[in-house]
């Protein structure tokens, strides 16, 4: 197998921030390439829910089209300044230290990463009037499974479940490793 490609500059720059910061809360190379990807295909207003120290959120700067920009909230205020720093002078980045719910007269949005770590949070009926026809919402942190209903730590995994099966979006779980998996859902 050849050498992983290497990563883009501005999410080298978000490691460092998040170095220095001795955070370590970011996500996985594998996803932040899917992140990528999705977002060279969008437009409009893509919205990352917890940007941590912004690696997820560079990982979408990489991908993201001329003219569309990236919101971004973090709960915790410093976090949100150090992941400010990696995009000052970027006018397609906003980073906002808030609750992610107060972006959603931001929205709809066309494509929206949910990294908050808070499962509860993030279900269908609370998320989707926030996605646009056609957005795309993308949760990870899942451990594959071959079972229906998933089951996680020996209980059902009712997140996954529900995003997998709403007839509000098109939805498939893409294993980005062996041991990591991603729900990919688009508003239908
Ligand atoms: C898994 S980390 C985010 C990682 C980041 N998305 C990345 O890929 O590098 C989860 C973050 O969500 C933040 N968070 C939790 N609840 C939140 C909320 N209601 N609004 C905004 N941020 C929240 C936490 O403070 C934490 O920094």
């Amino acid at each position: 197998m050849s050498a992983p490609p290497e990563l883009p500059e501005i999410v080298s720059r978000a490691f460092d921030v998040s170095r220095r910061a001795g955070y370590v809360s970011f996500c996985r190379n594998e996803t932040g390439r899917l992140l990528a990807a999705l977002a060279a295909t969008r437009g409009g207003t893509l919205a990352e829910f917890g940007t941590g120290c912004g690696v997820g959120t560079a990982w979408l700067r990489s991908g993201v089209r001329n003219g569309a920009r990236i919101l971004t909230a973090e709960l915790n205020a410093k976090l949100a300044g150090a992941a400010a720093e990696i995009f000052t002078d970027d006018p397609q980045v906003e980073v906002l230290a808030a609750d992610w719910s107060t972006l959603a007269e931001h929205g709809p949005f066309s494509l929206l990463f949910l990294d908050s770590g808070i499962p509860s949070e993030v279900t269908v009926d609370r998320i989707v009037d926030l996605v646009e026809p056609g957005g795309i919402v993308v949760l990870d942190d899942f451990v594959p499974c071959e079972m229906w209903p998933p089951i996680t730590a020996g209980r059902v995994d009712t997140l996954r479940e529900g995003w997998l099966s709403d007839e509000r979006f098109t939805a498939v779980e893409v294993m980005i490793a062996p041991d990591a998996s991603v729900v990919v859902a688009t508003r239908r």
